[in-house]
This record gives structure tokens, sequence and C-alpha cells, in this order.
């Protein structure tokens, strides 16, 4: 199985002008590499120019979006629909990250809706969970939002799901400062473990576990050797071509 990397762009560039140059860079190395899929998520507004580059003989690089509405048409001001998002290439999307639960207030029932919708309509969905402290409770806190994003939904479309595990507290921080490869290690065990009643022996063993929370060229090694996941979500690092280039040469060549 390939590996898959997944660039979080977040709320930048600030002009399409430097979104191409990132992109168009990063697509350079990316499509030379056999097992990794890379997934850039830029802003919705660069998604129609960068799915545009993707279409032109792109082999391995694809775009993502970083949030879809949960309805599939009608009146809602602001939103964006499954159907705009595939429509403009997208074959991602980005769902429950931590900074859309804390500063947009997505509660797990939103997180879910959303969920839903994207994968009946064949996007794979990259679902975030992640706790915000590593207390007593943190276990407890995972296994439920794992629960509650992936509810009343039908086993056969989970073949499409990708999990994150990405600690809120290692977010955003040096690259010292985010978790350890052992942990990440048996938190993919654990988050199989959570899988096997909702997705079945077979899906709970393949559906990819990614981690995230302050990768870059030092750590990501670490994560996927040691801590024995199928990817990596960038975030900062992701809009630094250059070494978001590295990271995705580790990847290939691990
Ligand atoms: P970071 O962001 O790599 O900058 O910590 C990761 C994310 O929030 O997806």
């Amino acid at each position: 199985m390939k590996k898959i990397i997944v660039a979080n762009w977040k709320m930048s560039p600030a002009s399409i002008k430097e979104a191409k140059k990132i992109f168009n860079d990063t697509k350079k190395t990316a499509n030379k590499l056999r097992k990794v899929e890379t997934v850039i998520c830029p802003p919705f507004v660069y998604l129609s120019e960068l799915g545009h580059l993707v279409s032109k003989g792109t082999l391995s690089v694809r775009v993502g979006a970083q949030d879809v509405f949960w309805q599939e048409n009608g009146s809602y001001t602001g939103e964006i629909s499954v159907n705009m998002l595939k429509n403009l290439g997208a074959k991602y999307v980005i769902l429950g990250h931590s900074e859309r639960r804390q500063n947009l207030n997505e509660t797990d029932e939103m997180v879910n809706k959303k969920i839903k919708t994207a994968l009946k309509n064949d996007l794979k969905v990259v679902f975030c969970v992640g706790e915000k402290e590593r207390d007593e409770n943190y276990l407890r806190f995972i296994k439920n939002e794992i629960i509650e994003g992936l509810k009343n939904i039908s086993r056969n479309l989970l073949d499409n799901l990708i999990i994150v595990y990405e600690p809120i507290w290692a977010i955003g921080k040096s690259g010292e400062e985010a978790d350890t490869p052992e942990n990440v290690f048996q938190m993919g065990i654990y988050i199989r473990r959570i899988l096997l009643p909702l997705a079945g022996e077979k899906l709970s063993r393949n559906i990819p576990v990614l981690y995230g929370g302050s990768v870059d060229v030092k750590n990501c090694l670490g994560f996927l050797k040691e801590g024995n996941v199928q990817g990596l979500l960038v975030g900062r690092k992701s809009l630094n071509s250059k070494e978001f280039k590295e990271i995705l040469k580790i990847a290939e060549y691990i």
C-alpha cells in the first residue's frame, strides 16, 4: 500500500501565485515517487487552478479540500458541496480537524454528517482525531471521537476512510515537541481495536492510520518506521516545498 502524505495548507498562502509555485515545485518530486500518494489540501479558493494542474498528466499528486458541507445541495450561504469539490478534481477531504472543532464549534455530530456525505459521494475522508491533553481520559476521548464520527455509516463505505491521529497539544509546535513514535505505534493498535466492531476484521486492519502534529523532516522517519503509520498529515512544513519534498522522499525510500 502506498504511503499517504497529506499537506494541510490551512489558511495559506495569501495568493494564487504563491500557491501555484509551491504546488508545482512539490509536484516535480511527488510525481517521481511510486510508493507515496501526495495529497495537497489548499484553501477552497485555489482548488480550481490546482485541480487543473493535477489533471495535466499528474501521476502521484492529488488535491483535497479542508472541509465540505453535509448537505448535497440547497440554500446554505457560504458552504461548499461535495459535487463542487469533485467537479474541481478533489479526491480527498480533511474532516474533523481540531482547529475547526475549536474555532468553529464543529461537533462530533457535524463531523459525522460531513463524513457520511463525503463517503457516500466517493471522496476519500481524512478523519482527524486527537486529545487536547494527555490526561487520564484521553484514550476514552479518542474512542468516543471515532465512534461518534463514524456513527451509522455503513461498513461498505469505510474503505475510503483514512484516520489521522493528531493530538492537539502537538500541533503547531517545534518538531521535538511532537508525539513520540512509540506512543504513535501504540495509538495505531488502539485505533484499529476501536475500528474492529465498526469496520470488521479486514477493514480495521487496512484502513490507513496517519500521524499529524508538528511533523518535520527530522521526525517523519520515526513516525513512519517505528510509529508504523501509513502516512502523515503535515501542516506548516508542507508550505515549505523544499522541506516537504524531503519528507516525501523519506516516505518513498524507507
Ligand atoms: P502542523 O499542523 O504540522 O503545523 O503542526 C498539522 C495540522 O494541524 O494538520
